[in-house]
C-alpha cells in the first residue's frame, strides 16, 4: 500500500520531531501534524528560533520541510479525513484521580483521539500508537474505533518512539532499532509493511523489527524501566561510595568496562527526570499488580524509590553544607531542564531540590539556558501545591526567588552554587576565578566531585 498522506495527532516532544524527520526523508508523503493547542501550532508555524520544542538540529529539518510536505494545523478532522495513516502522539500522563491514581497511565487523551478518528474517518485507516501505552491498549483503541466508526476498517499498529530528548534528531536519523507491532492477519501484515516501507527510506532493513502488538507495547515500557534501573543502581551505589571512600566515577568506569554491562547510563546523578521514566515504570508496576504479580511490581517500584531517595539525599547534602543556615545564604541553581539541551523540565530533579530548599527558607536564584521563566515558576508552583501550600504561602516563598537571565554576575554573591544539569559550560568553569567564597555542589555525573568540590571549590 502506497501512503500519500500522514496525520499525526499531538505536536509535542515526540510528534513534532518524529514527523519532521519522516517529512524530510519521505518528500513524496504529505505529513500534517495537528494539535488541540492553538498556541503550540502557532509556534510550530512561527519563527524557527522559537519552535515549541528545542532539539539540536530540529530547526534545520523544519526549515527544509515546512510548507513543502510538512504542515502544522489545528484542523484535526480534516487532517484525519485526508490521511491513510494516523499517528497518535498525545500525552499519557500518570493518572491523578480514580482507579490507579498515581500509578496507571491516564488514557483519556488517547481515548478521545480514538473517538475522534472513529467519528471522522470515511475511508480505511492505519492507526499507529506512538505514545507509550500500557500493554493491551491497542485492544481498547480497536474497540472504540469499531464501535464508534462508520463501518470502515481500522488497523492498529504499535510503533513506540525510542528517541531521547536533547538528541531526538540524531536518534531518529540513526535509530538503534525501529519497532513495529501489528496483527498477524492479512490486513495487519499489509499495514505493518506500509510502515516498514516508510522507515526503509533511511533505516537499514536489519534494524526494523516487527513483532506482535503486545510485545511492542511492553518493549517500550521495559526498555525505559531497564534504563532507569541502571541509573537507580548506580545512584544507590553512590551513597555507599560516600560512606566507604570509594569513588563513584571510578566505580562506573570499572563496571562499565565489562562488555556485558557496557558504559552507558551509568552516570551517578541527582536522579533521573523526564516525561517517560517515572511514568513508564509506575505503569509497569501498576500492570504487574493488576495481574497479581506483587513481587514483580515491588521489584520495579524500588527503582522509583531510589530515585526519590537520591533527590532527597542531595537536597539534604546542600543543607548540611550550609550548616542548615539557609536564610542569609543565597543559593544559585544551575540547570532546570531534566537534562542538557532540552527546554523540557517534566519531572526534573531541579524542581524537587528547589522546592525543598524554598520550603526551608532558602533564598534562591535559578538559571537555565533554555527553559523559560514562566515554565520554571509554574513547575515550582505545581510542586509546592503538591505539598499542600496555599497560594498565599507560595507567593510569599516566591519573594525569595529570582530567575536569572545570566548567572555569571550573580555567582560571587552566592554562598552555594548547585549544578543540576550536565551542561559543559557549568562543569568546565574555573570556579576558582569566579568565586572564592561559595561552595560548588555538583549533582550531575559528579557525586564524585563531592569529595573535592563541596566546600573546597578551589582545591
Ligand atoms: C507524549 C507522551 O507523553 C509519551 O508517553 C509518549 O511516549 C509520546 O507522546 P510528548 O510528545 O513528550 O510525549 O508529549 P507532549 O509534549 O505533552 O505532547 C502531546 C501533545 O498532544 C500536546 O501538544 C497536546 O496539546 C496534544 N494533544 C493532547 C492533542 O492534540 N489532543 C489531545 O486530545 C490531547
Ligand atoms: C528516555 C529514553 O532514553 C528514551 O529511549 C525513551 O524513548 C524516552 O525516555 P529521555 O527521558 O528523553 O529518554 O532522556 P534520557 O537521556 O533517557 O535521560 C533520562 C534521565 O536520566 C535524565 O534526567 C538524565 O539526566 C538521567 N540520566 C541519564 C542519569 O542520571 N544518568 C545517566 O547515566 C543517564
Amino acid at each position: 500500500m502506497q501512503i500519500k498522506n500522514i496525520c499525526c495527532i499531538g505536536a509535542g516532544y515526540v510528534g513534532g520531531p518524529t514527523m519532521a524527520v519522516i517529512a524530510l526523508k519521505c518528500p513524496d508523503i504529505k505529513v500534517t501534524v495537528v494539535d488541540l493547542n492553538i498556541e503550540r501550532i502557532a509556534a510550530w508555524n512561527g519563527p524557527l528560533e522559537n519552535l515549541p520544542v528545542y532539539e539540536p538540529g530540529l530547526a534545520q529539518v523544519v526549515e527544509k520541510t515546512r510548507g513543502r510536505n510538512l504542515f502544522f494545523s489545528t484542523e484535526v478532522d480534516k487532517a484525519i479525513d485526508d490521511a491513510e495513516m494516523i499517528f497518535m502522539a498525545v500525552n499519557t500522563p500518570t493518572k491523578t484521580e480514580g482507579e490507579g491514581a498515581g500509578m496507571a497511565a491516564d488514557l483519556r487523551y488517547v481515548e478521545a483521539c480514538a473517538k475522534n478518528i472513529a467519528r471522522v474517518a470515511k475511508t480505511d485507516k492505519i492507526v499507529i500508537e506512538k505514545s507509550t501505552l500500557p500493554v493491551r491498549t491497542a485492544e481498547k483503541i480497536k474497540e472504540i474505533l469499531d464501535r464508534d466508526g462508520n463501518g470502515v476498517h481500522f488497523e492498529i499498529l504499535s510503533n513506540p518512539e525510542f528517541l531521547a530528548e536533547g538528541t531526538a534528531i540524531q536518534d531518529l536519523f540513526k535509530s538503534d532499532r525501529v519497532l513495529i507491532g501489528g496483527d498477524e492477519t492479512k490486513t495487519g501484515k499489509k499495514a505493518v509493511q506500509a510502515l516498514v516501507d516508510i522507515y526503509l527510506k533511511w533505516i537499514p532493513k536489519e534494524k526494523i523489527i516487527t513483532t506482535n502488538v503486545w510485545s511492542s507495547e511492553l518493549a517500550k515500557l521495559a526498555s525505559n524501566a531497564m534504563l532507569a534501573q541502571r541509573i537507580s543502581s548506580i545512584n544507590s551505589l553512590s551513597a555507599l561510595c560516600e560512606k566507604t571512600g570509594a569513588d563513584i566515577e571510578e566505580l562506573s568506569l570499572a563496571i562499565g568496562m565489562d562488555s556485558r554491562i557496557g558504559p552507558k547510563f551509568l552516570k551517578a546523578s541527582v536522579g533521573f527526570g523526564g516525561s517517560c521514566f517515572q511514568k513508564d515504570i509506575l505503569n509497569l508496576v501498576y500492570l504487574s499488580r493488576y495481574y497479581g504479580l506483587d513481587e514483580v511490581a515491588e521489584y520495579w517500584h524500588q527503582v522509583i524509590k531510589i530515585n526519590n531517595y537520591q533527590k532527597t539525599r542531595f537536597s539534604k547534602k546542600i543543607l548540611e553544607e550550609l550548616h542548615g543556615e539557609l536564610k542569609e545564604n543565597k543559593i544559585i541553581i544551575l540547570g532546570w531542564g531534566f537534562k542538557a539541551n532540552t527546554n523540557d523540565s517534566r519531572e526534573s530533579p531541579s524542581i524537587f531540590v528547589a522546592s525543598y530548599l524554598l520550603q526551608r527558607g532558602a533564598i534562591l536564584s535559578i538559571y537555565d539556558p533554555l527553559v523559560k521563566k514562566e515554565r520554571i515558576l509554574s513547575d515550582l508552583k505545581k510542586e509546592l501545591k503538591k505539598v499542600k501550600l496555599s497560594n498565599y504561602q507560595i507567593i510569599k516563598l516566591f519573594n525569595n526567588l529570582e530567575i536569572l537571565k545570566n548567572y555569571k554576575s550573580s555567582i560571587h554573591k552566592s554562598k552555594a552554587i548547585v549544578i543540576m544539569t550536565e551542561y559543559n559550560s557549568f562543569k568546565n568553569h574555573d570556579w576558582k576565578l569566579i568565586s572564592k567564597s561559595s561552595k560548588v555542589i555538583d549533582g550531575r555525573n559528579l557525586l564524585k566531585n563531592y569529595n573535592y568540590s563541596i566546600g573546597k571549590p578551589n582545591a
